[in-house]
């Protein structure tokens, strides 16, 4: 049971509430009413003394009071209408030095004498007359918010005269579950309902904005006008969402439109890693997203040694560093790590044993000869055979620095019958360089430069016979 007479209202307090509200937002308020009472047309004049607003909804306001009494409405039982507060007017008219609230039969005064009540000849619709002093600035922020608002259709909205165009509709998403709100034996509650969600293109020079029922509620990171065909939860008066709603909407648009709206730019958005990393996106909808934000072959970035050898095998590594860990969990699901794909690929690229003939025993010596010589270390040295059948994956040599073992392809383009021949040669250093490090960093090419270096050295020293000596295996 609702108790009269227990409360009494501070109207300093009120007008220190509603005065703290931008001009814009609390112009919104009266365009609300209007759109839920149904106006064909709705005329807002802003000058910097007045902001007169006019509809043509032919009932008008059903009872003077809903001018005046804070929290009355009307509305709240109908989950179809935007107002359900019943303080919007309230606020406007508060946050005001003086106002006219002129509706069918009778104009409501609010000036420094008090509260009025008037006779008028009135027959349609109801017409607000605001007065207070308005600076540039606050003007110019009310126009363009009042801009963004999407009149229903057969509803037009006129600033100054001028017809509000609506924004370029992209697309409808018919039925979207989302948390809203609804009065259940006079108490309001949060419950799921489903409702159409219209994206739009802003206009130029637009920002963004999530709507309720056409009317913009707060600035947001996406790229379009979001338009949700319900009531929407709201925080802090009218003037924000919960985060936990944008989140759902946010995801509910990746997934209905990754697949044919969004281009591999708007994928790199923040919002979209938002999605990902905050809330339990579908697999397909994580391939999706994969498939067209990265290049074919994307790993997750692992170990430094593994994204290393993973670019060597012509994966492309997607630098986690970047990634939220969230993002980074989520994408883990459909996308390798560089450290399981190199342990899949090594495995993959070990190719057979094989026994080395004559030649191959031959520059086998003069490999281990060459390691001893110029880097200092006792290496194995093996062979193995292996087609080049995945494209451009195809080993020379490797090495394995642990093992202290260097094998080489003998399908490969190594000249076996002549370690100096100079891609022979180049590949042998290389290696050898591996046993120090076993990326491709500053080290390494310090260290591949020292032994180029040395083994020229050598090589002229020891002259023509060292040379030929080297060929033969007998240095
Ligand atoms: N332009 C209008 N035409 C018809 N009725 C109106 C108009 N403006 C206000 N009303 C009536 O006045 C009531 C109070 O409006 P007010 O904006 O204060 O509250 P509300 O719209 O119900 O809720 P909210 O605070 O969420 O906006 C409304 O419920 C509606 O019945
Ligand atoms: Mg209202």
């Amino acid at each position: 049971m609702p108790r009269r007479d227990w409360f009494e209202i501070s109207h300093e307090g009120w007008r220190r509430r509603s005065r703290a509200r931008s001009l814009g937002r609390l112009l919104l308020e009266a365009v609300q009413n209007a759109f839920d009472a149904g106006a064909s047309s709705l005329a807002i004049e802003l000058d910097a003394t007045h902001v007169r607003i006019e509809d043509d909804a032919r009932e008008g306001l059903a009872d003077e009071r809903l001018v005046y009494t804070v929290f009355l409405t009307d509305k709240a039982e109908d989950r179809t209408k935007r107002g359900r507060l019943g303080r919007g007017l309230k606020e406007l008219v508060a946050a005001m030095d003086a106002a006219r609230v002129e509706t069918i039969g009778v104009t409501v005064v609010f000036d420094a004498e008090g509260r009025r009540e008037e006779p008028n000849d009135r027959t349609q619709g109801t017409r607000l007359e605001l007065c207070r002093t308005f600076d540039e600035r606050e003007l110019r922020e009310a126009r363009a918010l009042l801009r963004l608002c999407i009149p229903p259709k057969g509803t037009t909205l006129r600033v100054d005269g001028r017809a509000s165009r609506r924004p370029k509709h992209l697309l409808t998403l018919g039925s979207c579950e989302l948390e809203t709100i609804e009065l259940e034996d006079g108490v309001e509650r949060a419950v799921a309902g489903v409702a159409p969600v219209s994206v739009y293109e802003p206009r130029r020079g637009q920002v963004p904005h999530l709507c309720e029922m056409g009317v913009p509620l707060v600035a947001w990171d996406l790229p379009w006008h979001v338009d949700v065909g319900q009531r929407v939860p709201l925080e802090g008066g009218r003037d924000a969402v919960p985060e936990r709603f944008a989140l759902r909407l946010k995801g509910l648009l990746l997934e209905s439109m990754i697949h044919r709206y969004l281009e591999t730019k708007d994928l790199r958005a923040d919002w979209v890693h938002e999605v990902i990393a905050r809330t339990p996106v579908r697999t397909s909808v994580l391939d999706a997203y994969v498939s067209r934000a990265y290049p074919r072959g994307a790993v997750l970035g692992g170990t430094r040694r593994a994204n290393d050898r993973a670019r060597q095998l012509g994966a492309h590594v997607i630098d986690a560093s970047t990634l939220s860990h969230g993002a980074y969990l989520a994408l883990s699901r459909v996308v390798e790590t560089a450290d399981d794909f190199v342990r899949r690929r090594n495995t993959e690229l070990t190719g057979e044993p094989v026994e080395p003939d004559e030649t191959q025993a031959r520059f086998a010596q003069a490999v281990r000869w060459l390691a001893r010589r110029v880097a200092g270390r006792v290496v194995r040295v093996a062979f193995f055979a292996r087609d080049p059948s995945d494209a451009g994956l195809l080993e020379d040599a490797n090495c394995d620095a642990d093992t202290k073992l260097l094998s080489f392809n003998v399908r490969g383009p190594l000249r076996f019958d002549d370690v100096l021949d100079p891609t022979t040669l180049g590949v042998v250093l290389h290696e050898l360089a591996h046993l120090d490090t076993p990326e491709h960093d500053h080290r390494f090419i310090d260290r591949l430069q020292h032994l180029a270096g040395l083994t020229a050295r050598v090589l002229a020293e020891g002259g023509p016979e060292l040379a030929a000596a080297l060929r033969k295996g007998e240095p």
